[in-house]
């Protein structure tokens, strides 16, 4: 009776076993990717990359220069390495404001539109708060198009330069994707 019983339940067995397999080989198939590329922010130079469309009208405290409001359009350089000249991987489209009253806080959205490598003609968004003077910002993604439709993760972003009075930067991105 118990051997019949065993017998029966085997399919199900077999089948509840290929199941986990699947599991277990998906998991190993959502691997982690890391992209690492600089970004050139050009507030003062011909041609300028970050142009500011927006002037808001109450400055920040300190900064008669800075206002609450302020928003740039940019279609910043996106570089393998620090310098501009390094091969391009693509372009970083979309706006930076200051959306804090009291500090150097940016809403940072964009689009990362890579134009070069595995990537290119694909696109990440990215929606983050960028308060410019801390060491690491972090860059939430939305969402990403073509080859990297349906990715999850999240980007770091440090200065690697920046002038004052220029008020133009380096900045350094990594990003941390799961497909
Ligand atoms: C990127 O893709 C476009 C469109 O397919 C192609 O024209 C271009 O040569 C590619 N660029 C690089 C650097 O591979
Ligand atoms: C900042 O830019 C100005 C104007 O181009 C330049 O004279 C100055 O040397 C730069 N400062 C640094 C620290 O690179």
């Amino acid at each position: 009776m118990a051997i019949k019983h065993t017998m029966q339940l085997l399919p199900a067995l077999v089948f509840a076993l290929a199941l986990v397999l699947r599991a277990s080989a998906a998991a190993a198939a959502a691997e982690t990717i890391h992209l690492k590329f600089y970004m050139h922010d050009i507030v003062t130079g011909s041609p300028a990359t970050a142009v500011q469309v927006i002037k808001g009208v109450v400055p920040l405290a300190n900064d008669p220069t800075t206002h609450f409001g302020d928003m740039y359009v940019m279609d910043d350089l996106l570089t393998e390495g620090p310098d501009a000249a390094s091969p391009a991987v693509g372009r970083a489209q979309g706006f930076f404001q200051f959306a804090s009253m009291t500090e150097y806080a940016l809403l940072l959205t964009a689009n990362f539109v890579f134009t070069a490598g595995s990537h290119n003609g694909s696109s990440l968004a990215v929606l983050s708060r960028d308060v410019i003077f801390d060491t690491v910002r972090e860059l939430p993604i939305v969402g990403g198009t073509g080859g990297l439709r349906g990715v999850t993760g999240y980007g770091l972003l440090r200065t690697h330069s920046a002038n004052t009075t220029t008020r133009n930067a380096v900045l350094k991105i990594d990003m941390y994707l799961r497909m």
